[in-house]
């Protein structure tokens, strides 16, 4: 891919980040448009991603108070995070979904054969997603934009999501601490906690207990 390309796909990809935090409804007009710029990048995204992609979430794993056991992975691209997580928690269920089906497919041909019965790909959306409320007692979005009101939906009572973003601050699609902490403490999140290792960062967001 030529340079040009690569530095207007990430000026992009940093605009639609920024317009939808601010404006969900605005997903609509940019949706069409990243899912043809995902689609086109499946094929060579996982050679270009080493592990230091995501130290910080596991910095962020390490304090989970107990192992999850149904995790969803958010805009799991060619689903590195999702192989990581089965790998790291031996008895987790994690569903993994993408608005790209070029991503989807090749996340289902890198999935290794011995976590394949624990790891389900879907093509999805995250701005509205086809789970019960609180299905999932952990969600993790590594480099994706959270769409909060699903985000605060789908995690269980004494649930996290964990945010995580492989540059910092450089990630095009990154969200700043204190935008996630302002948007996901009305929803609910009462405990937050922030990492960085290897250029990455990561915010872990808890909620408390039901009753
Ligand atoms: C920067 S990539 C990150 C992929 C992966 N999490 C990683 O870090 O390798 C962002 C991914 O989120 C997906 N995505 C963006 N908006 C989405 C949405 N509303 N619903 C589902 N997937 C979405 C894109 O298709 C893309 O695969």
């Amino acid at each position: 891919m030529s340079e040009w390309l690569e530095t207007a796909g990430r000026r992009f990809a940093r605009l639609v980040t920024r317009a939808v935090v601010a404006r969900p409804w605005l997903w609509r007009v940019f949706r069409p448009l990243m899912r043809a710029q995902f689609d086109r990048l499946a094929s060579i995204w996982d050679a270009r991603r080493g592990p230091e992609a995501y130290a910080a979430l596991e910095a962020a794993f390490d304090r989970l108070d107990t192992e999850p056991r149904r995790v969803l992975d958010v805009g799991t691209g060619t689903g590195q995070a999702a192989r990581y997580i089965a790998a790291r928690f031996s008895t987790v269920e994690v569903v993994a979904v993408d608005q790209s089906p070029a991503m989807i497919e090749e996340a289902r041909r890198l999935l290794p054969d011995e976590i394949r019965e624990r790891v389900r790909f879907e093509v999805a959306d995250a701005a509205g997603l086809p789970y019960a409320e609180a299905a999932f007692d952990l969600l993790v979005l590594l480099n994706m934009i959270p769409f909060f009101d699903e985000i605060a939906r789908l995690t269980a009572p004494g649930g996290s999501a964990v945010f995580a973003f492989s540059s910092g601050p450089e990630t095009p699609i990154y969200t700043p601490p204190a935008t996630l902490r302002e948007r996901l403490a009305p929803r609910g999140f009462d405990r937050f906690e922030e990492f960085a290792a290897e250029g990455g960062t990561a915010l872990l967001a808890s909620r408390a207990e039901a009753g």
